[in-house]
Formats: C-alpha cells, sequence, structure tokens
C-alpha cells in the first residue's frame, strides 16, 4: 500500500488514459513509457489497439464486449501496479462506473489522465480514417458519434490536446508520476 504522503510503496502504478479515438491517448502512452524506462522504472502498456489483438481478441464494441474488454485490461494493471511495475493503459473506456470499478480495485495506485479533445478535432485528425466512415454509417456504435463517451468528473490530470502539445502532455502526466514514486538510485 502506500505511505500518508500518497508516495507510491514499490513503485507501482496504473497511468489510465482515457479519450476519444484519436485524441491522443497511444502517443503520449508510448513517450511517457520511454521516458519512464529511462528513469529506471519498470513499465508495461496495454494499448487499446493492441489488446484487441491478443487478450480481447474477438469482442467488439456493444457495451457489454467494451466493459469486458475494460475488466480485463484493469485486471492485468492490477496484477502489474500491485508487484512495482508502471501499467499504463490506453483504451477509449467510455463508462465512467467501469474506471470508477478499477479504481476501487486499485484505489491510489490509480490515476485516471483524460486525454482531452473534441469530436470535431478527432475527426478532422482522422489518423485511422474512422471518423469517416463513422459519419457515413458504415462504422456503427462508434464512441463519440453514435456511441457514449463519458468524461472523467475528477481525473488526477486532465491533458488538452488542442492546446497542448505531445511532448508538453507528456511532460505533465512524468511531472505527477515524479511526485509519486521514488525514482531507483
Ligand atoms: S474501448 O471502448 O473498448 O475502450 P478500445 O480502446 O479497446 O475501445 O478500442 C478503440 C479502437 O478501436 C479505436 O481507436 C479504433 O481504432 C477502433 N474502433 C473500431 N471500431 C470502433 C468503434 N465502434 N468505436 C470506437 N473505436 C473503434
Amino acid at each position: 500500500m502506500s505511505s500518508q504522503n500518497g508516495a507510491s510503496h514499490n513503485g507501482g502504478l496504473t497511468l489510465w488514459f482515457t479519450g476519444l479515438s484519436g485524441a491522443g491517448k497511444s502517443t503520449i502512452a508510448e513517450i511517457v513509457e520511454a521516458e519512464l524506462r529511462n528513469r529506471g522504472l519498470r513499465v508495461e502498456v496495454l494499448d487499446g489497439d493492441v489488446v484487441r489483438t491478443n487478450l480481447s481478441k474477438g469482442l467488439g464494441f456493444s457495451k457489454q464486449d467494451r466493459d469486458t474488454n475494460i475488466r480485463r485490461i484493469a485486471f492485468v494493471a492490477d496484477l502489474l501496479s500491485r508487484n512495482g511495475v508502471v501499467a499504463i493503459t490506453a483504451a477509449i473506456s467510455p463508462y465512467r462506473e467501469i474506471r470508477d470499478e478499477a479504481r476501487a480495485v486499485m484505489r491510489d495506485r490509480f490515476v485516471e489522465i483524460y486525454v482531452k479533445a473534441s469530436v470535431e478535432e478527432c475527426a478532422r485528425r482522422d489518423v485511422k480514417g474512422l471518423y469517416e466512415k463513422a459519419f457515413k454509417g458504415e462504422i456503427k456504435e462508434f464512441t463519440g458519434v453514435s456511441d457514449p463517451y463519458e468524461p472523467p468528473l475528477d481525473p488526477e490530470i486532465t491533458i488538452d490536446t488542442e492546446a497542448q502539445t505531445v511532448q508538453d502532455s507528456a511532460a505533465q502526466v512524468l511531472a505527477y508520476v515524479d511526485s509519486r514514486v521514488q525514482v531507483p538510485a
């Protein structure tokens, strides 16, 4: 568990990124991952797109399947973070209730990071070309277009990727981690 000042006892934390597709979760998570490794911490990333090719292979985007996906990610992040690893998750995780479930399990190891960008901006970026298809109705239940996204009410960190650079966003997360984790000597 944690000491009174909130520092993580064994360095384990879960950095739980949440936000729309294309908001910047994976990009920021990758930079944070590399920086934390450089600092000598043990880090693992559970990226939504990657998890869906293995741990959650076969799941779709109904509420039930998304909830299953997020519960699996939370389960693994809990195992890692309670054993001194910084677990970084980067899935949309659109439902507040399931994120709060993960928080309840991991308690003060859980750091919720809201990667904020409007649907309009994500659609303008449309890195994967999915928004265009979603607007045409070619992809059903698309988060932010035809499926809900429930933003966090009280996240530990909010990143506004319409106003901040990727580097600034990563630095903001790293500063928070530095305040919580003692870097090994
Ligand atoms: S979550 O809702 O279960 O957390 P997850 O992060 O794993 O979602 O997967 C989201 C990714 O799947 C998106 O970045 C996008 O590439 C792809 N995707 C395909 N269909 C959908 C959809 N209907 N809604 C959202 N993302 C989708």
